[in-house]
């Protein structure tokens, strides 16, 4: 199973990783637990790059370093685990591109829906998590660390409707409120998916 969770900054990615890492190995299933970008070493150097509050990028060539981690990542990690027939839980995919690059920097959804078809080889996920959030609350929530957090109020407000509107009626995806303690959402993620 390819499972990935999306989400703007501050909606609990990183401890839902944890708490469905944590259950799933008490089902006796051992997944893979990655993020994007940076799921490999060349991964790690562009996530730098992209993610350095100084660094200034044309929203093309922030798409192009995207997908170029995310084809490190499918080739190097990601379809390897799942051809081991390892379980992948991986934080953000696709659709983060569509959502950041394609729509709220303005580049156009099929650009970038383009250029992640080329990269991923049309690897899709099986399960796609919304984390859900209102803008304002994560804006409100994020440090305003790096490049993508120091963005207004107004960008945040743009990925959401983009993400709530890519989502629709996309087969394997759900909107789960990320406002719920984290272990009521690990409990819904749960429950969608196929495990005992
Ligand atoms: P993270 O903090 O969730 O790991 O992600 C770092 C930032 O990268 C986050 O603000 C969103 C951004 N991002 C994109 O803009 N496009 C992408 O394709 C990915 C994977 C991340």
């Amino acid at each position: 199973m390819f499972v990935v969770l999306e989400g703007p900054d501050a909606s609990g990615k990183s401890t839902q990783l944890k708490l469905l890492d944590e259950a799933l190995r008490q089902k006796r299933i051992a997944p893979l637990i990655t993020r994007e970008p940076g799921g490999t070493e060349l991964g790690a150097e562009l996530r730098e790059l992209l993610l350095s509050p100084s660094r200034k990028m044309r929203p093309l060539t922030e798409l192009l370093l995207m997908v170029a981690d995310r084809h490190e990542h499918v080739e190097e990690v990601i379809r390897p685990s799942l051809d081991a027939g390892r379980w992948v839980i991986c934080s953000r995919y696709v659709l983060s591109s569509v959502a950041y690059q394609g729509i709220a920097r303005g580049l156009g959804a099929q650009i970038a829906m383009q250029l992640n078809d080329a990269a991923t080889g049309g690897l899709a996920a099986d399960y796609t998590f919304l984390l859900d959030l209102p803008p304002e609350l994560a804006y409100e929530r994020t440090g305003q660390r790096d490049r993508f957090e120091g963005e207004g109020l107004d960008f945040y407000a743009k990925v959401r409707s983009a993400y709530l509107e890519l989502l629709g009626s996309r087969p394997g995806a759900y909107v789960i409120d990320a406002t719920l303690p984290p272990e009521e959402v690990c409990r819904s993620i749960l429950a969608r998916l196929p495990v005992p």
